[in-house]
Parts: structure tokens; C-alpha cells; sequence
């Protein structure tokens, strides 16, 4: 099954507000023409891989480029996120309607909970695994809704590092059963569930300097990663697995706090 992804266009990309770590002390620092060019040439990475569907872009929406936070996909459901900062609320009905005129089914989350879609929530098909991040964006008890929309077993993550906001900025779910993550964003509890389901041998941990350069918000296709940065250390630990790594380098988007991986929602479980 061919792999498909839903992007925005960063016509209208800025560090306008901050709502997160990395956003302060860049307010008005993005270099628009180099951001640009960052994700054009994420769409022509990810388009030998995959099939690549754009969502318009809109005035005074500076984050809307991130488009892994539109919601959370599986099959033909879509459940749309509910986000915590009113900065970004204006975005949710036009991810809606995008759902909604492709003629997906469209699951709210009735009970007024923050939920930051794939950002915070990510499936591994493979293992019929939910995992969902909860901490600084996503409301934990998202899980209990979701868990009725979707059959599918939920662990739920807790972040403890603000620079980690998003499960997608420190943990990354891989193919043939592995993980690659941070363990220091994560709470002592969470870690123990992660060596719960993944052996050690299916666990790759990442430094604090490949962290902070967002090597685990990769974008998967197969075994094909995309990924701001690999330090020769994970690059060689990732091929050694058979992975193929495309360093693509997105520091304008950094800026504000997002890599590859927030810059595309997965329309296809993985
Ligand atoms: N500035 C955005 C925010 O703070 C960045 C979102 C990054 N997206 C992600 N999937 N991690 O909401």
C-alpha cells in the first residue's frame, strides 16, 4: 500500500507568538525564502516515497504548516485535534473541513479535552499500539474517547522536558518493532512502559544532542527516514538496522519548535 501524507504549504510561516520553548527569542527570525526552500524539498524527498496531498494555506495561521497536529488518522476515521493554545485554534476548522470534503468519517472528541493529533499520538500498526504523549499538550483523558473510536491498545507517555512537547519531538515508533527516542524527556514510569514493550535490542536511544536537533521527529516510509539531523553515531547505529537515512535540514522550522515529521500527517497507518 502506497504511503500518503497530507502537507501545508508555508506561505504564510512565521515565528509570530511563542508557545514553546524553542519559539522564544525567534519571534520575527524565520528567513521565509530559506523555509521555503526547506520544504519544498521535504515534498520532493517525501514524493519518491509517497503520495503527497496539500492543504491550502491561510493568512495569519503561521503554524498551520504543521500539519501533524491537524488530527489523527486511521483508515477512513479522522479525529480531529482540540488545541491548547488559542493561537492555533483558528486552524482546526479548516483541517475539518479538508477531512470532511475527502468524505473522511469525522470523530470529535466530544468532552472538551486538549488533544494535539499526531503530535502527541502515534499508531504502530504493526503492533496495534496507540502510544499518546500527555504532560504539556494533550490531555490524558483524550485516551478514554479515543479508545472507543479506535480498537486499538493505548499506552499513554508522560513528557517531562518542555523542549519536548510532542511525543513526535523525542520518540519515534520504527518498523520492525523498534523505537527510537529520548528517554530523559520521558517520566521514570513512562520509561519502564516503554522497556515493557520493546526489548532492549529493539530500542534505540538518542542523546541529548541528537534530541535538541529533532533526530527522532523523522518522517517513516518503510525504511525510509527523513530526518533534520543524524550525528555519525545514530547515522551509522540507523543504517547498521537497514534504515535508509535522508538528512533533510529544516532549521527554519525549528525555530518554531517543529522538525519533518510535524511537517506532514500520515493519511495511511504505518
Ligand atoms: N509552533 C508549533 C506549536 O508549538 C509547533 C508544532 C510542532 N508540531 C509537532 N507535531 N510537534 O504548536
Amino acid at each position: 500500500m502506497i504511503s500518503r501524507f497530507l502537507m501545508c504549504p508555508p506561505d504564510y510561516f512565521g515565528v509570530n507568538y511563542s508557545i514553546n520553548p524553542w519559539m522564544v527569542g525567534n519571534l520575527g527570525r524565520v528567513d521565509i525564502e530559506k523555509a521555503n526552500k526547506q520544504w519544498q524539498k521535504l515534498l520532493e524527498s517525501l514524493s519518491k516515497y509517497a503520495e503527497i496531498e496539500l492543504l491550502s494555506p491561510q493568512p495569519h495561521l503561521p503554524d498551520m504548516v504543521f500539519t501533524a497536529n491537524a488530527g489523527l488518522v486511521r483508515e477512513n476515521a479522522f479525529i480531529p485535534r482540540h488545541f491548547q493554545h488559542s493561537e492555533r485554534r483558528p486552524e482546526e476548522p479548516h483541517f475539518k473541513n479538508w477531512f470532511l470534503e475527502k468524505g473522511y468519517q469525522i470523530n470529535d472528541l466530544t468532552s472538551p479535552v486538549y488533544f494535539e493529533g499526531e503530535g502527541d499520538a502515534l499508531i504502530h500498526s504493526e503492533n496495534n499500539q496507540l502510544w499518546i504523549g500527555y504532560g504539556f499538550r494533550t490531555d490524558p483523558q483524550s485516551s478514554d474517547r479515543i479508545q472507543k473510536l479506535f480498537p486499538i491498545r493505548i499506552v499513554l507517555l508522560h513528557l517531562v522536558d518542555p523542549r519536548f512537547y510532542h511525543l513526535d519531538t523525542c520518540f519515534c515508533l520504527l518498523p520492525g518493532g523498534k523505537v527510537m527516542y529520548y528517554p530523559k524527556a520521558f517520566s521514570r514510569d513512562s520509561l519502564q512502559s516503554i522497556e515493557k514493550y520493546f526489548s532492549a535490542q529493539n530500542r534505540i536511544e538518542i542523546d541529548e544532542e541528537d534530541a535538541i536537533h529533532f533526530s527522532c521527529n523523522a518522517i517513516v516510509v518503510q525504511n525510509n527516514l527523513i530526518l533534520n539531523h543524524a550525528s555519525t553515531g545514530l547515522m551509522s547505529k540507523l543504517q547498521s538496522l537497514g534504515f535508509r537515512v535522508v538528512l533533510n535540514p529544516v532549521s527554519e522550522f525549528l525555530k518554531a519548535g517543529g522538525g519533518n515529521k510535524c511537517l506532514a500527517l500520515s493519511l495511511s497507518s504505518n
